[in-house]
This record gives C-alpha cells, structure tokens and sequence, in this order.
C-alpha cells in the first residue's frame, strides 16, 4: 500500500470535568481484573502523557507548515486537558484505598531517565509507538459496545472521550517524526523496545494492584478476564493486524480512516459543547 496520507479529521481541544465522585470500586462490570487493568493504565496517563507533551514540544521550533504548527498545538492542549481528567479520576482509587501510586512513581522515574539519557528523536520514536497503541486501543473502545456498555457512567464518558481524541490526533507525533528526518529502523526499534516495555510493565502493575486487593489468587476472575482479552474474538487479539501495520515501510496512522466514527462519537457525546475557544 502506498503511503496515502489521509486529511486529519480536525482537531477540537475540549474542557471536560468529569465527576467522580461516586465511582464504585469495581466501576468495569464490576470486575476487579477489568477495573484494575484500566486503573493501571490510567495512572500512568498523567506523567507519560506530559512526555508526550515535552516529546513533542521540542521540535516545534523547527515546524515551519503552519497546519503542521497548530496540530502540534492542539495536541499539547488535547495532551495537557487527558493528563488532568486522569489525575482527577485516579483520585477516585485513593478514596477506595487503592494505591496508584507506586505507578505514578514508577513511570515519573522511568520518564525522567528517558529524558535525562535519550536524544530528543528518539524520545519522539517512544512518543510515536505509545501514540499507535492509544490510537488502536482507541478504536477498539470506541467500536466494542461489550466493552464501554460495561462501564459505570462516569468512566464510561471519561473513556470515551479520550479516546475520540486519541484518535483525532494519532498522527502528530508521527508527522513530526517523519518531517524531522526519523528513519524507519529507529521507528520499529523503538516500537519493538517500547512494546516490550509496555506490556510487561502493564502486566507487573495489574498484577501487584490485583495483590493488593486480596484477588491475585482469584483464577475464576483470571479465566474470565483473559479469555475477554486473548479468547476469540478476544479485545487485545483484535488489535494484532492493527498493531502490525506499525511495522509496515509505508505505515501512517491515518491509513485506518476512522473519520465517520469519530463524527458519530463527537455527535453522541456532544463534545462540541466542551470546546476551548482559542485565545491566539
Ligand atoms: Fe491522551
Ligand atoms: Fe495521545
């Protein structure tokens, strides 16, 4: 397949404030291994996704397209409003007695080595691969009713709307990567590494918030859970091709052309409503 780049869906920076007060415990079909999984991945929102920001941020000196400027723009504002809406709903677990944050910790330690050690490109490549796992994530919440049909209310909105955005904005990174002279092998390098990384770092965080809360040892709620994500069809086995494709010489983000679902999630969610005017 060519590299056709697909015109950019448009991009909305949005004020959410979610209320999550009265959050239960289990909030995910009241499964712990479901709700633990997303809360491991939540807490790591805040402090990787102002990485991101930082990743990014960088080069923005040296973009001279202004389309290509204010998308960067948009999403370090996109970026900043997800790290706030996951810090406010990570809250939710202390109320419960969860603790988050040894992975709060973690990832602010693994994120400061990252930026004390790597070269501002390669910050990008690592910024590029967790941007293709968002998006494809993204994609799969926003077309898998048996899953945020699942949710409890507030987190179902919270999910939902970072995931429009995540796929609203899924090629900046990687638009700026290419522009600044990234090479494909430090793309797939990266994503291999990263992938490596991710995964396994995922795994140690379900598995120590599942300890904590006395359900380690729960193999019923295991069979469950990892047959809803590796059975078949399977949430995670879905996203295989998808997650391929990364590997691709001629890869780009908007080859999964996702603009009709994000225009009925935008209209569904009303998310119009919530957009920042521009100051400049
Ligand atoms: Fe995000
Ligand atoms: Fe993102």
């Amino acid at each position: 397949m060519s590299k056709v780049k697909v015109p950019a869906a448009g991009m909305t920076v949005r004020r959410m404030d979610f209320e999550f007060e009265n959050l239960p415990r289990y909030w995910a079909d009241n499964d712990p291994f479901l709700t633990h999984m997303l809360n491991a991945l939540s807490a790591t929102f805040p402090e990787g996704e102002r990485m991101f920001i930082e990743s990014v941020r960088a080069f923005r000196d040296r973009i001279s397209d202004p389309e290509m400027k204010k998308s960067v723009s948009d999403f370090i504002g996109q970026e900043a409003m997800h790290s706030k809406e996951h810090s406010a709903y990570n809250n939710y677990a202390k109320r419960h007695g969860i603790d988050l944050g040894f992975i709060e910790n973690f990832v602010t330690q693994r994120v400061a080595f990252i930026q004390g050690n790597l070269p501002p490109i390669r910050q990008l490549a690592i910024t590029c691969a967790l941007e293709h796992f968002t998006a494809i994530l993204a994609e799969q919440i926003l077309t898998s009713p048996d899953f945020y049909e699942k949710l409890d209310p507030a987190a179902r909105e919270l999910w939902l709307w970072h995931a429009v955005e995540e796929n609203e904005h899924k090629a900046v990174a990687y638009d700026v990567f290419e522009q600044m002279g990234g090479s494909y092998v430090m793309r797939v390098r990266v994503m291999a590494l990263t992938t490596y990384f991710f995964i396994a770092h995922q795994m140690w965080f379900h598995a120590r918030l599942l300890k904590a809360d006395g359900k380690l040892w729960d193999l019923k709620m295991w069979a469950k859970g990892l047959n809803t994500l590796w059975g078949r069809p399977g949430w995670f086995r879905k996203l295989v091709p998808a997650y391929l494709d990364y590997y691709r010489r001629d890869f780009h983000p908007w080859q999964h052309d996702t603009r009709a679902l994000l225009e009925k999630w935008k209209r569904e969610l009303a998310l119009d409503e919530h957009a920042v005017k521009k100051v400049a």
